[in-house]
């Protein structure tokens, strides 16, 4: 049986085991809601000004939660609808450290409210990085853009307390395009004095999708070619309302679903250029699709008997996302050959090969670059670049959750493997994709 990795979330509960019968293809349709990593962002946002803001295509994922806590924490409220949520912050006090310990543990959303504490309250707290099963995920790009707006930062025991009067534009340059610290500057500079240009920004559709937020709320912000992002700091900012993007993420999930059990799902609520990368790797791995005239339902299938192998290296946007490689990799287990894949976002994202070894799958892993990239990772001996060897029989096994897109693989394989297959932690599983059980039942995979 595979062992949990190092996790931030808490261990797996006993009511949290799930039993998988595969070896049938997957067919049905599904609703596809608001975007995991863009809807925290659109909330934290509302906290950069005391009118009333209104989001919509709201999905019911854990960091929503977290993010509520916070705000009430704060002294700002959170009135939920079915499908929106109105949140307003007349006021904000800085957090203290217990509720900075909780929450940052709980979840990486609460980091990235640091610029907003800073300028409500001149103050902040964040918790110094600890364990995660995709690897430490650190904050020191986040400190970087403070520091650089001006924010004095004090480290003792495992807190970081930040002070700054005002913050002030500046001119930064990220050492790799992260998609928090870019989030951070945008928080950062929409309010603070004067010019700000953030260089090497991340430019994901998530991170559009925020800026689109801040935009209708009166910030000045362009995004220049060459991944450069200036802000030209306001005085204030206004309410907004905002139907935030379909999670781009988790439909690449169903889809290779669908590519590994030979079968056919079809997602609404995604738009076809956020998938653009992954559209064409899936049909060049020998899945198809069919997108309506307003590019918002894909239907995906497998075109072909047997999958073809392919070399895949995962980047930043407008690259294949880190967060595809997981489910996609594990539908290449039943392709015809060699596979190489070469993660270069996170350093730690391959630990699940494990477990679908276990199953049967012939997966090697490597600590050199498999791929045309020398990334941050090969010299520093970290084992991301992998070998998938197809198409195995996959049979049924025991398996335990560590991470969310790790644990969507894991039911993957189990769908496609002949047997049962018992996954524990999925309660992990339903915090990042929405009404989870309720959709598998959907597309017909038989679990208990
Ligand atoms: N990094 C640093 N220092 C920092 C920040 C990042 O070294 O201060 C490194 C990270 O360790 C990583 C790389 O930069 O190697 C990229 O990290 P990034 O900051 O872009 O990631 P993130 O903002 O923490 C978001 C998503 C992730 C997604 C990544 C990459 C959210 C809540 N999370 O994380 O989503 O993989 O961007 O696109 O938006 C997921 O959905 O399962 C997930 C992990």
């Amino acid at each position: 049986m595979t062992q949990p990795s190092t996790t931030t979330e808490p261990a797996a509960a006993a009511d949290d085991t799930m039993t998988v019968r595969g070896g049938v293809p997957v067919e049905g349709e599904l609703d596809i809601r608001g975007s995991k990593n863009a809807l925290p962002k659109a909330m934290v946002a509302a906290l950069l000004t005391e009118e009333t803001c209104r989001l919509t295509n709201i999905a019911a994922i854990r960091d929503i939660d977290v993010v509520d806590e916070l705000i009430g924490i704060a002294g700002g409220s959170v009135e939920h609808d079915p499908d929106q949520i109105r949140i307003t912050a007349h006021s904000f006090s800085a957090l203290g450290e217990d509720d900075v310990e909780r929450l940052h543990a709980a979840s990486r959303i609460p980091v990235l409210t640091t610029a907003v504490s800073l300028h409500r309250t001149g103050t902040a707290v964040v918790a110094a990085p600890g364990g995660c099963a995709i690897g430490p995920r650190p904050v020191d790009f986040h400190l970087r853009v403070l520091r650089a707006f001006g924010a004095r930062d004090d480290h003792r025991e495992g807190m970081i307390h930040l002070r700054a009067d005002r913050l002030r534009g500046a001119r930064i340059e990220l050492p790799f395009p992260s998609v928090g610290a870019t989030e951070q500057f945008l928080f950062a500079a929409v309010l603070a004095e004067g010019d700000a240009e953030l260089a090497n920004a991340a430019i994901e559709p998530e991170i559009l999708d925020l800026i689109s937020v801040l935009q209708k709320m009166g910030a000045l912000i362009s995004v220049e070619p060459n991944r450069t992002i200036r802000v030209t700091g306001v005085k204030a900012l206004g309410g907004f309302e905002h139907r935030v993007i379909g999670d781009r993420l988790e439909a690449a999930s169903w889809a290779s679903l669908a590519l590994a059990t030979g079968g056919r799902i079809t997602v609404r609520g995604v738009q076809q250029q956020d998938l653009a990368t992954f559209l064409n790797v899936y049909r060049r791995a020998g899945g198809d699709f069919t997108i309506d005239a307003a590019g918002s339902t894909i239907s995906f299938r497998r075109a072909r008997r047997m999958l073809r192998p392919l070399a895949i290296e995962t980047d930043v946007h407008p690259g294949f996302m880190t967060d595809w490689q997981s489910p996609f990799v594990t539908a290449l287990t039943q392709a015809e050959g060699v596979s190489v894949v070469h993660e270069t976002v996170y350093e730690d994202r391959l630990g699940y090969t494990d477990a679908l070894r276990s199953l049967g799958a012939q997966i090697q892993v490597f600590t050199e670059c498999l791929g045309p990239t020398r990334c941050r990772f090969g010299a520093a001996n970290h084992r991301h670049s992998a070998v998938v060897v197809g198409p195995t029989k996959l049979h049924g096994a025991e398996l335990v959750v560590p991470d969310l897109r790790a644990g969507f693989s894991y039911v993957i394989a189990a769908a496609a493997a002949e047997g049962d297959s018992v996954i524990h932690g999925v309660g992990l599983l339903e915090r990042g994709y929405a009404d989870f059980r309720t959709k598998l039942t959907a597309v017909g995979v038989d679990h208990s």
